[in-house]
């Protein structure tokens, strides 16, 4: 099945490469995308069970509910009109409460941190220690799908990357949250909860003042030396160029992942697979309940801003190309965003074998962020062990409850 996999994709890209053309591959990019592929299809080979435990079926609502855990939702809505949901799991009537605002990675919703159940997933263990918990969703996944005019059938929708992410979400969440608790923010951030949030304060560096700390899991701003696949799938022009002219607009990345699984993979439950390595830190029963909630929408955007930071070598905003980028920013190519502003303080918690958030680029950042108040190594984690391995408790969710604690 390997073999046969791997040279339909030598098929693939060889009949689509005339398609466009000044988009050749080099040999050597072919090559590496292959080595991915047949990356992902080693991790995937196994049988697979299809039978689904149940906590990969529920919703957040359900899953606190099924383990006593009270749970609200709040609406928020943005300054460019999308509709987002918050979810809480409020403290035990406790006036000295500190509040904690959980943001999650790319194509990821708040169920990632609630997915390893009690004892062991960091909402519950912030909650049991009575602090007031906060969960984020980002425009386009799958709690924060409305807007006040728009329809996610209609490309409108879907014109956002991180980068209105980190201009309107995550403000607009923290006001609320803010808002309703008289308090300040203690913030965790999963990869792309971290760009975002070095990109709101590049914006609006007064969110500083409403955030305690930042904890920043696998953090995600420089690309230079990133090795994950799905990342690089669309630096090698040829099938970028070959699903964006399948789209030719922005639209919900989920459906583009649908059609590379169907062309990749056996089965299109095991999307995941794109997204993780051999690393046994998260266990095959975790991941399939993992399975049931991750991937979730999202804007095709927000992968090809990535790609292109991967490309450029830099942080900074989204590449229209250079006519619209001159009436956008004034200049031919995006601005830099300014880690430099981002001065609350900040731990960095990273590992030396997460393929996508490198060791080489986090030091990048931090030597550039102005407040860094500890950086924490995490020995051969993957990118998803911050949420999912069963280790992360003893270690950094105890490192987090420790500093919101001091
Ligand atoms: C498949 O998963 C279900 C639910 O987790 C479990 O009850 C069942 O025993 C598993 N079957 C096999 C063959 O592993
Ligand atoms: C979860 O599902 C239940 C029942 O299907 C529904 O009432 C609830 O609104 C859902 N929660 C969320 C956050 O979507
Ligand atoms: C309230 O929280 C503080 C700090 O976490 C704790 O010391 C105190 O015992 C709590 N009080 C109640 C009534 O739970
Ligand atoms: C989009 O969905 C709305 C309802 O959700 C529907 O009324 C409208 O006709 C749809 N538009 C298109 C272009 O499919
Ligand atoms: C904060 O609360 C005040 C008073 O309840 C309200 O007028 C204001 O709109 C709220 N702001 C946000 C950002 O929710
Ligand atoms: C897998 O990990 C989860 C939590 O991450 C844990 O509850 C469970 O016991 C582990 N299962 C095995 C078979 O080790």
């Amino acid at each position: 099945m390997l073999t046969s996999n791997v040279s339909w994709l030598v098929i693939f890209l060889t009949s689509v490469a005339p398609v466009r053309s000044g988009s050749l591959l080099g040999l050597a990019t072919i090559t590496n995308i292959i080595s991915g592929i047949t990356d992902i299809l080693t991790t995937n080979s196994g049988e697979h069970n299809n039978t689904l435990p149940e906590d990969a079926t529920l919703n957040i609502t359900e899953l606190a509910d099924k383990y006593g855990y009270n749970i609200e939702e709040h609406t928020v809505e943005t300054d460019d009109e999308y509709i987002l949901s918050l979810h809480r799991i409020p403290a035990q009537c406790n006036e000295t409460n500190k509040v904690v605002f959980l943001m999650h990675g790319l194509l990821d919703s708040s169920d990632s941190w609630l997915l390893q159940g009690p004892g062991y997933a960091l909402a519950y263990i912030l909650a049991d220690e009575g602090f007031d918990v906060w969960m984020g969703n980002a425009r386009g996944n799958k709690y924060s799908k409305a807007h006040k005019s728009l329809d996610t059938n209609q490309t409108k929708y879907w014109q956002f990357s991180w980068d209105e992410i980190g201009m309107y979400d995550i403000p607009a969440m923290i006001d609320y949250i803010t808002n309703v608790t008289s308090k300040n923010i203690y913030y965790v951030g999963h990869s792309q909860g971290t760009t975002s949030f070095l990109v709101m304060n590049s914006y609006k560096p007064e969110y500083n003042k409403k955030v305690k700390m930042m904890f920043s899991l696998a953090p995600i701003a420089w690309l230079i030396h990133t090795k994950s696949l799905i990342v690089k799938l669309f630096t090698g022009d040829i099938i970028f160029q070959y699903f964006l002219s399948m789209l030719n607009e922005p639209s919900n990345f989920e459906d583009i992942l649908s059609n590379l699984c169907k062309i990749l993979l056996s089965s299109c439950d095991d999307k995941i697979y794109f997204f993780v390595t051999n690393n046994k830190l998260t266990n095959d029963s975790m991941l399939d309940i993992v399975k049931g909630h991750f991937p979730t929408s999202s804007s095709t955007l927000q992968l090809i801003h990535y790609s292109q930071l991967v490309q450029s070598k830099r942080f900074c905003r989204f590449d229209f190309g250079v006519e619209e980028n001159l009436k956008r920013y004034g200049s031919s190519k995006p601005p830099d965003y300014d880690v430099g502003k981002t001065t609350v303080p900040t731990v960095l918690f990273y590992s030396n074998s997460d393929r996508l958030s490198d060791i080489a680029d986090v030091m990048l950042l931090f030597n550039r962020l102005p407040n860094v108040y500890d950086t924490y190594l995490a020995y051969k984690w993957d990118h998803i062990d911050y949420l999912y391995a069963s280790v992360a408790k003893d270690t950094i969710y105890a490192k987090i409850v420790q500093y919101i604690k001091e």
